[in-house]
């Protein structure tokens, strides 16, 4: 096709990411991740991640580049994420994306990572209705966004007030012994649990505002967890990561499709680490159906931190028509959308 060709280059948190995309059409996704090298601390540690996103930057940018079966020099456009993410990681994604925006004489599109997580939707269901209101949920965010358009008009509803979703799921994983990170294992475990055992605090719910709080919530299950030691009685983990989960997406699904009742918006976005968390994929199924909201939730390779959401995002940049970032492009540890 003569669509531009976009490369897009993902250092925000561990992943490594680079992407290939036309317009809605994914051409190839590469992602190295430090995950692993986390492990041990219960949470990334920005200097390991930085040090990780070095090694990994050139190799993983070839491997994309044989996936799709082009050249660099075929490139039309970079694109990078500016911001929000750790200082040093984001910092060696812009350096590589202007070092081959200088060499290669092409146009280079800092991007925000957020929106990138609602621009991938594209890759897997086609082109986004307008406006569509999208939940961000991974290790790093949760945030609840109006989108009227992806490349112009982005709107923040709400935000959490303390943890990230993700970051409460490997919180309490780490109090129940679970490893890290601590989303699949808590989604197992849950699974053999039952959610209506103990009522955790349900953090903003009904406040009128779409904001989220997880902390009162994770030292509730602290507290369940020090009292059944002190007491001697059997904690039973399944019940608790049900019932903690329960708490996670019961008001993540409220507070969303009151959004997009708020807005009169009939689309639902929900990307993020998080939205791989079956309990949260079937609550919103149930509540989007109940309110005739239509649900899109990219496949979860396509949720977590990667380069093609990147390149999905810069594709609608330049093709609204905006200018390329120069090549003094600042990174913004906390870039607003
Ligand atoms: O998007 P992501 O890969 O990285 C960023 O944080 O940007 O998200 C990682 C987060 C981790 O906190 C992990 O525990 C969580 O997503 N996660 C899950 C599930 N899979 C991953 N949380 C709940 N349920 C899951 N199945
Ligand atoms: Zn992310």
């Amino acid at each position: 096709t003569d669509l531009p060709l976009i490369l897009g280059i993902e250092s925000s948190c561990d992943e490594t990411g680079v992407g290939l995309v036309r317009g809605c059409e994914l051409l190839s996704d590469q992602v190295a991740s430090s995950v692993a090298e986390h492990a041990r601390f219960g949470g990334v540690v920005p200097e390991v991640a930085s040090r990780a996103h070095l090694e990994a930057m050139t190799p993983t940018l070839h491997r994309a580049l044989d996936g799709a079966g082009v050249k660099l020099a075929d490139v039309d456009a970079i694109a990078v994420t500016a911001g929000p993410g750790l200082a040093g990681a984001l910092l060696v994604g812009v350096s590589a994306a202007k070092a081959y925006a200088l060499a290669l004489d092409k146009p280079l599109y800092g991007v925000n990572h957020l929106v990138g997580h609602v621009a991938v939707d594209q890759l897997e269901h086609g082109p986004l209705p307008k406006p569509t209101v999208a939940l961000l949920v991974s290790g790093g965010h949760t945030s609840l966004l109006l989108v009227r358009d992806l490349a112009t008009d982005v709107r923040l509803l709400g935000d959490t007030v303390d943890d990230a979703a993700g970051e409460a799921y490997d919180k309490v994983a780490r109090l129940l012994d679970l490893p890290y990170p601590g989303g699949p294992p808590i989604d197992r475990a849950a699974r053999e649990g039952d959610p209506s055992a103990i009522r955790f605090p349900r953090g903003k719910w009904g406040d009128g505002t779409y904001d989220f709080s997880f902390s009162g919530l994770k030292t509730a299950v602290a507290r369940w967890v020090e009292e059944s030691e002190r007491s001697g009685s059997p904690l039973s983990v399944p019940d608790v990561a049900a019932a903690f989960q329960e708490a996670v997406v019961d008001v993540l699904t409220r507070k969303a499709v009151d959004a997009c009742r708020a807005h009169g918006v009939e689309h639902l976005v929900i990307s993020g680490g998080v939205a791989a968390n079956s309990r949260l994929r079937a609550l919103a199924e149930e509540r989007c159906a109940r309110a005739g909201i239509e649900l899109r939730v990219p496949r979860p390779r396509l949720c977590t931190d990667n380069g093609a959401m990147i390149a999905a995002l810069g594709a609608e940049v330049v093709a609204a028509g905006l200018p390329p970032s120069t090549l003094d492009l600042a990174t913004d540890t906390s870039l607003p959308v």
